[in-house]
């Protein structure tokens, strides 16, 4: 299917491993020039290179942490005009509620409500005046379902999907759409360390406790990165322009609702 995104240019924040890298990869491979961003330089040049010689794209790296302001400034010197912008950093460590303080809770918040709202103030006003914009907020399943240590998470992303509501009403008639992704298992290092962790908490080994993650999931299975990347590639094409305000979950049935 040709997504009519050829040419567009996109930042993917958060991409040089797992989720946010496979959004790079499915934006490439529709044709965008894609910014791809990390914290760790080396794992970001070899992720930007594999993407641009796997899909023939220009993929630019920009190193830097996306939740300061320097960072987010890297972004935007390297792609002044973005079409499309994927908001993502990493998630907050699981734990108990009752050892989060001040400082943790401020800075999840920071991560993954802060940082989003900036890089979209920052953005979508050109979208808007060009007449084209896809915006897409790599949340969580944990928005709409209780996930035990991840209460940090939950919240921060949950304000992030309440602020947002109006935005994207705001910008629709200019054809700018601002959507939400939220992922549940799938399986990136973040997943597997979490594998690792819980096995270790509960005394059993990892591959019991993959088996009873895919037992949770009426799909069965795992999800995997590229699914997650090319349903982030849809939301961002042009057939998707009248989709937005919504919140996409990528779970395989985890979260169990009629709505
Ligand atoms: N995978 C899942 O099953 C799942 C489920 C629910 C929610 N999520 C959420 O989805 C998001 C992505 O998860 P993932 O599984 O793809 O994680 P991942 O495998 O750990 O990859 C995280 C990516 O984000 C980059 N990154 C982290 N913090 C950053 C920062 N401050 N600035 C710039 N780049 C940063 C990392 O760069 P480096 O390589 O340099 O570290 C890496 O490229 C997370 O917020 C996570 O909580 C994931």
């Amino acid at each position: 299917m040709d997504l009519g995104i050829n040419g567009r240019t996109a930042i993917v924040c958060g991409s040089s491993r797992g989720l946010g890298r496979a959004c790079a990869t499915s934006l490439a491979r529709a044709g965008c020039t894609v910014v791809v961003n990390g914290i760790d330089p080396t794992r970001l040049a070899a992720t930007a290179d594999t993407i641009a010689r796997e899909t023939g794209a220009r993929v630019i790296p920009v190193a830097g942490d996306v939740t300061t302001h320097e960072g987010q400034d890297r972004l935007l010197e390297a792609c002044p005009a973005p079409d499309i912008l994927i908001t993502n950093a990493g998630g907050p460590p699981y734990r108990d509620f009752r050892e989060i303080d001040r400082a943790a809770m401020l800075a999840g918040v920071t991560a993954n409500m802060v940082t989003p709202i900036e890089l979209i103030q920052r953005t979508v006003d050109g979208m808007a005046e060009r007449g084209f914009g896809r915006i897409v907020n790599i949340t969580s399943v944990s928005v709409k379902m209780p996930v035990l240590g991840l209460d940090l998470s939950s919240g921060a992303r949950a304000g992030l999907t309440a602020f947002l509501a109006g935005v994207a009403r705001s910008v629709a008639h200019a054809n700018v759409t601002i959507n939400n992704l939220l992922p549940g298992f799938i399986d990136t290092d973040r997943f597997r360390s979490g594998v690792t962790a819980n096995a270790a908490t509960l005394g059993i080994s990892e591959r019991d406790m993959r088996a009873r993650r895919e037992e949770q999931v009426p799909a069965r299975r795992i999800g995997t990165p590229e699914e997650f990347g090319e349903a982030c590639a849809f939301l961002c094409s042009a057939q998707a322009g009248y989709i937005t305000g919504q919140n996409l979950l990528m779970d395989g049935g985890l979260h169990q609702a009629a709505f």
